[in-house]
């Protein structure tokens, strides 16, 4: 059975500043897919929050792009600011929604997106990731530790169904263009572009033997859509696993290292990214630190059995402990780069204004 996966999210607005969506946004956005499941529209849905966006999971039969299922989560996200986030005066109430009407497709209109068409397997596990304080060239160092380095993932080397590599298709979100590349030969001109993660962002993977879709990320940059930073693109991934592909636990193994990543306070500073439960998916110091939250599904017929928290455990007490090291070890830097990123990538900068200020006082040097 073919069934698509649909995860979308949206900043619509949320509770103690940018911190943690509000349960009844929760609710309105459940009532709502309740309604396009009884149509028989959708299959099933699940809707959570991490941190301060609102996310969708809904499969379906109707494919990717598909604009009655763009065109739903579309309306969610428009009832839940109008009910919701405005009535409770909520902050930044319908945020992410950034144009003004629906037109077919939300590419380009502020909500993140990882979608992806697949056969459904004799069983079909699947990890849903969902970041918040940060950008869609987050998922870059983890997907390359599931996908293609052996260190992290053994079946690389020793499950013959996964030792032919996977196909890494990766967008230049400057200049609108993509590439495959393909692991493990061409690993290090894959890395060359992934390392610049604010730029290069891996949007899908593909097994090399068959072209099986592996997995998917939302690959929007809210700052390129508006022309201006509108808050960072908290993304979401999925990733399906096992049997011929990275297992559930070589899969979250990619985020046992807390890495850094751009975002956090304003969007504009470094941090390392913290894997937690959802009753931490919430956002505190700096407005942070940045947050992972792994949901794993099995789909049965199209249906969501699940989710499993799979970040709720003490093997990840270490790698937040780390991650909080960091976190204050990044803050003992203030307003220094590299714990700043640099002026192109700021999300809030007055430096125009100062530096117009000075003008006049900048003095040849003798
Ligand atoms: C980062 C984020 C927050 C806000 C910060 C200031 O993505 O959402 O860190 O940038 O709380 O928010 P405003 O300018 O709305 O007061
Ligand atoms: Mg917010
Ligand atoms: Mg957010």
């Amino acid at each position: 059975m073919k069934v698509t996966l649909s995860v979308i999210k949206a900043d619509v607005g949320s509770l103690a500043g940018h911190h943690m969506v509000h349960p009844q946004q929760i609710e309105e956005a459940s009532k709502e897919l309740q309604k396009s499941k009884d149509n028989g529209l959708l299959i099933d849905f699940y809707v959570t929050g991490v941190g301060d966006d609102l996310q969708l999971i809904m499969t379906h039969t109707q494919g990717v792009d598909n604009p009655k299922i763009h065109g739903l989560a579309w309306d969610v996200f428009t009832k839940v600011t109008e009910n919701v986030s405005k009535k409770l005066k909520l902050y930044a109430a319908g945020q992410d929604l950034l144009s003004t009407a629906f037109s077919g497709n939300l590419k380009g209109m502020g909500p993140g997106v990882a979608e992806g068409e697949i056969e459904e397997r004799p069983s079909e596990p699947i990890v849903i990731f969902m970041a918040d304080k940060t950008e869609p060239g987050a998922w870059n160092l983890p997907l390359y530790k599931i996908f293609a380095d052996p260190f992290n993932t053994a079946g690389l080397v020793i499950d013959q169904s996964l030792h032919g590599g996977f196909t890494f298709r990766v967008m230049d979100v400057m200049e609108g263009k993509m590439i495959d590349l393909h692991t493990p030969e061409e690993s290090y001109d894959l890395l060359a572009l992934i390392g610049t993660p604010g730029r290069y962002i891996i949007q899908s993977i593909y097994r090399r033997s068959d072209g099986l879709l592996a997995a998917v990320a939302s690959t929007t940059r809210l700052s390129l859509i508006a022309g201006r930073y509108v808050g960072k693109d908290d993304p979401v991934l999925f990733v399906r696993a096992q049997h011929g592909l990275p297992a559930v636990g070589e899969i979250l193994e990619g985020f046992a290292m807390p890495h850094l990543v751009a975002g956090w306070m304003r969007g504009s500073h470094h941090g390392p990214l913290m894997p937690v439960g959802l009753k931490n998916a919430k956002c505190t110091r700096f407005d942070g630190p940045p947050r992972v939250v792994a949901l794993g599904f099995q789909l049965c017929e199209g249906k969501l059995i699940g989710p499993a928290d799979l970040f709720d455990d003490p093997a990840f007490d270490l790698s937040r402990l780390i991650a909080n090291q960091i976190a204050d070890f990044m803050r003992r830097h203030g307003p220094f780069m590299p714990a700043r990123l640099g002026p192109e990538e700021m999300e809030y900068t007055t430096l125009p204004i100062i530096l117009k200020k000075l003008e006049s006082r900048f003095k040849p040097i003798p």
